[in-house]
């Protein structure tokens, strides 16, 4: 965009009232609604128009002429540059009163819901610090992470932020940064690189993906000779379409985590929770109080939560498409002594399918951020388990899935609570909490 056409734009000033789903600030001016990035409830500020639309605009923020009282310095210098965090002008407590706000707004305006349970909030024990997987970008041998949206579309293109520190990342995975940089700069057809760390064992598992293959040889060098010893494994991949696949892999495919006095193994190619600090507190609240029957955990991954909670139950099946994490699965299902747990590689549709001519207790869906797909709810129409456990990482497609089942009348939607996997992000993790009405005339 040109100085010329900048000036062009017209500049607004407006309150700001609340923040919305992705963590933009909503404000109206002259009837219309506008969405502000990096701006906090309660402020007035002056904003450029970049988007018009019928019935929105999209301001950027060039002055808080009020600001808030819980805005407070951002500890990041790629803040508002870096598309990674969109909170970090807000004071920590006031992060997670918003992201509650949001989350029943989304429960509101998307499902339908016109009876919100209770809702509950869980903060981080620390705001900075926690994360345990990074995914960087490489670009011309650059590495960093993808530009802020909005600096994307003005730009007509993305650059790489180029960083040497992010302070929601795990300290371990920061002092990888400058050995990834020179491994980025001397394999020049990287595209991006996958940090997988272990808190409890201080091991890290680097995943490569690149147009060119990798060889062996390269492994070797990258991981004895330009990445320190708590880096294990590294292995080389390809992107087809959203998925990873491997090519080749030099050292340990797989470390070890300790959760809720659990232990287990997790594959390079399997997901882990993010925030490290949550894990036992995220089970806590998944595991419930009293004995179950037979119950379901769908979406399981490594068995995160499906190994704790057969302590609970009489037996847990869980399942998963991703064959790693089903392996991992099995093996800690061995390494943790739990008998009454089986895994199997499945669609949350085709697992509970298997299981329609059942008395099931419990449902658990963790699903990725597009929800539950049409069959899912199908079966699960079929299948009726008395209690549903949505984990959730994505309040509008959790709001879309809860709304339809709730609409069904048999289940009452008893408790949220919003877990802050994610501070200084727009992301809003949660744990929702169904059980059948009883029937009419029952005790
Ligand atoms: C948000 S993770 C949750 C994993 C696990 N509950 C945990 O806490 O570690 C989502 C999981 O869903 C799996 N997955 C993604 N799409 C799936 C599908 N269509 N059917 C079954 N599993 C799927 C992924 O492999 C991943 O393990």
């Amino acid at each position: 965009m040109s100085e010329e056409s900048r000036e062009e734009r017209p500049v607004v000033e407006l309150k700001i009232d609340k923040l919305v789903a992705g963590g933009k600030g909503l404000g109206r001016y002259q009837n219309k609604v506008y969405f502000v990035k990096y701006a906090a409830p309660s402020e007035i500020v002056r904003v450029e128009v970049i988007k018009e639309k019928r019935d929105y605009a999209e301001g950027r923020l060039l002055e808080v002429l009020i600001p808030s009282s819980a805005r407070v310095e951002p500890l990041c210098p790629y803040f508002g540059v870096c598309g990674g965090c969109q909170l970090q002008h807000i004071a920590y407590e006031e992060q997670v009163r918003q992201k509650v706000e949001i989350f029943k707004e989304q429960l509101q305006r998307v499902g339908k819901i016109r009876e919100l349970p209770p809702v509950e909030a869980v903060p981080s024990p620390q705001p900075y610090g926690y994360r345990v997987r990074a995914q960087f970008h490489v670009e011309a041998g650059r590495l960093g992470f993808v530009e802020d949206e909005t600096l994307r579309e003005l730009k007509g293109r993305g650059e790489i932020v180029d960083i040497d520190t992010c302070p929601i990342l795990h300290p371990r995975i920061n002092e990888l940064i400058p050995h990834l940089k020179r491994v980025s700069a001397e394999y020049g057809s990287l595209r991006e690189v996958h940090v997988t760390y272990s808190p409890n064992r201080d091991e890290a598992l680097i995943k490569l993906i690149s147009e060119e293959p990798l060889s062996e040889g390269d492994l070797r060098r990258i991981k004895e000779e330009l990445l320190p010893p708590f880096v294990v494994g590294v292995g080389d991949y390809k992107r087809v379409l959203r998925e990873l696949v491997r090519r080749n892999f030099y050292g340990r495919d797989y470390t070890f985590i300790s959760a809720k006095g659990f232990t287990y193994r997790v594959s390079a190619e399997s997901f882990v929770q993010n925030n490290y600090l949550l894990w036992d507190r995220f089970i806590e609240l998944v595991v419930p109080g009293e004995r179950r029957g037979y119950c379901l955990d769908t979406f399981c991954g490594i068995g995160f939560f499906t190994i704790p909670f057969s302590e609970k139950a009489f037996f847990v099946e869980g399942s998963d498409m991703n064959n790693f994490a089903i392996a991992d699965a099995n093996y800690n299902a061995r390494l943790n002594d739990r008998p009454n747990v089986a895994f199997l590689r499945a669609t949350p549709s085709e697992h509970m399918k298997r299981h329609l001519d059942k008395e099931v207790d419990t449902v658990i869906f963790d699903p990725p951020r597009s929800g539950l797909d049409k069959r899912d709810l199908k079966v699960l129409r079929e299948l009726l388990p008395d209690r549903i456990v949505y984990v959730s990482c994505n309040p509008s497609t959790l709001a879309r899935d809860l709304g339809q089942i709730l609409r069904w009348g048999v289940y009452r939607y008893k408790k949220a609570v919003v877990i802050d996997l994610f501070p200084q992000t727009a992301h809003i993790e949660s744990v929702n909490y169904l059980e059948k009405i009883p029937a009419e005339g029952g005790l």
